[in-house]
């Protein structure tokens, strides 16, 4: 195919140079923020007289057949072009002639690319936000069915003090919720259209460029040209969002590995989300979790590496710049893919209250609530503290636990110790006594559960 630009050259070009070149095996997913961003610029450019009315009908017409051509799968695209841009106006012009030839008047693909990326994104972004309200939709059920199943909570992973299970799932809600705020946020700044920045420096047309941003659903323009085709923000911003959204599942996956382990047995997963092994048949592996896991770090690769294409970029567009798509569509389809498979395991995870309960009733996971027992009675809290770590060295010297150590004992190491010293140390009301404001009580995980609930949306 003859290139746009062949009055200019006198060879064509290279085949092995052409193919490095094109990117339209990756960008023609955005042919269809491509057309909308065409038929929205050429309105704009008919309504400021710039071009006819006609050529406006003839190219509607002919972007709209495009359009529906493509999505039937009757207009494969040409692996010979440059990328999807030039592609969609080559086949423009050869359908409707030489208004085809008019589109790209006051445009350039520095601008058309900018805008179809910010299109494309930001409906990713609202697909991204819609998985995350049906993963936060199941941890909010999945919690309110255990705001009383008391595990072990860990720091270090040993066990530290007793939590609910609800609570603990509560965490991961409220990072999710976040994570929905930092891609609203991240939004705000990508929706401001780039488009009419043209080349880099603005165009002599009386353009009209409010006009495209409002025909396009965009909050605003970008406020300079050459920033307009420059700034990738956007994608980096949404990068990061995104790998934070895997750091955060990589860390649930983690736990979910853990807990589904013979060590822990705290769930057991659904058959449908587990696979078996080819030699040992009492497998039954967590591959879903640990493919989350792992995918984080492609997430994380595509971050850096849009950070560091467009690190020490001289302004403005550079075709390093075109390196910006493969990062920022491997990471949304990446998150994509990962919320699919993973909202639906946690839906289908059985929770063994049982196992749990036991594990909290070993490792001493009472001993706070121990000392915090002789403090509430006078004692000072490092006194009281140490006491309970002597209590606990007993407990281990003498195969026993905090709950089993008998009375005279206790008092042998402090007469402020009393019978009801085996209620303050029980585990569901070492849990409920957690009153505080965020903390593992009844009342306060269902405030947690209340105040996640706006984010469903
Ligand atoms: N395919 C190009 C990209 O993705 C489109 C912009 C090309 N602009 C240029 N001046 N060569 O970046």
């Amino acid at each position: 195919m003859e290139k746009m630009w062949a009055g200019r050259f006198e060879k064509a070009l290279d085949q092995k140079a052409n193919d490095f070149n094109s990117s339209i095996r990756f960008d023609c997913r955005m042919f269809r923020q491509d057309i909308r961003g065409s038929l929205a610029h050429a309105s704009m450019l008919a309504a400021q007289g710039i071009l006819s009315a006609q050529d406006l009908e003839d190219i509607t017409a002919g972007l709209t057949s495009i359009l529906t051509d493509i999505e039937a799968g009757r207009l494969p695209f040409d692996p010979e072009a440059e990328d999807i841009h030039m592609f969609i106006e080559a086949e423009l012009t050869a359908r409707i002639g030489d208004a085809g030839k008019r589109l790209h008047t006051a445009r350039s693909r520095n601008d058309q690319v900018a805008v179809d990326i910010r299109l494309y994104l930001r409906d990713e972004a609202a697909a991204i936000t819609g998985q995350l309200r049906e993963l936060l939709a199941v941890i909010l059920d999945q919690a309110s069915a255990h705001v009383d199943t008391v595990m072990p909570g860990y720091t270090h992973l040993q066990r530290a003090q007793p939590i609910t299970f609800a609570h603990h799932l509560l965490a991961y809600g409220m990072m999710f919720a976040r994570d929905i705020d930092r891609i609203a946020d991240a939004v705000k700044r990508m929706n401001v259209c780039p488009l009419g920045s043209c080349a880099l420096a603005g165009t002599t047309y009386p353009t009209d460029r409010y006009k495209t941003a409002e025909l396009l659903g965009f909050d605003g323009i970008s406020m300079n040209s050459i920033d307009g085709v420059s700034d990738r923000d956007f994608c980096i911003e949404l990068l990061s969002a995104l790998s934070t959204v895997m750091m955060h599942l990589s860390r649930f996956s983690e736990e979910v590995v853990l807990w589904s382990s013979w060590e822990f047995k705290f769930i057991e997963l659904d058959d449908a989300f587990t696979t078996g092994s080819s030699i040992m048949p009492q497998k039954k592996n967590p591959d879903m979790a640990e493919l989350v896991r792992g995918k984080t770090g492609r997430v994380y690769g595509d971050l850096v590496a849009t950070l560091t294409v467009l690190k020490g970029l001289p302004l403005a567009y550079n075709k390093d710049m075109q390196e910006d798509k493969e990062a920022i569509f491997d990471a949304v389809d990446t998150v994509k893919q990962c919320l699919t498979v993973f909202t639906p395991m946690l839906a289908g995870m059985k929770v063994l209250e049982d196992n749990m309960l036991s594990a909290a009733k070993k490792g001493f996971i009472n001993a706070t609530d121990l000392a915090d027992y002789l403090t509430r009675k006078g004692m000072p809290f490092r006194t009281a503290y140490k006491i309970s770590g002597q209590a606990v060295a007993y407990c281990i010297r003498n195969g026993l636990v905090l709950d089993t150590v008998p009375l005279d004992v206790y008092r042998s190491w402090s007469d402020l110790f009393d019978e009801d010293v085996y209620r303050a140390i029980d585990l569901a009301v070492c849990v409920q006594t957690r009153t505080s404001a965020g903390g593992t009580g009844h009342d306060s995980v269902l405030a947690q559960i209340e105040w996640l609930k706006p984010y469903l949306g």
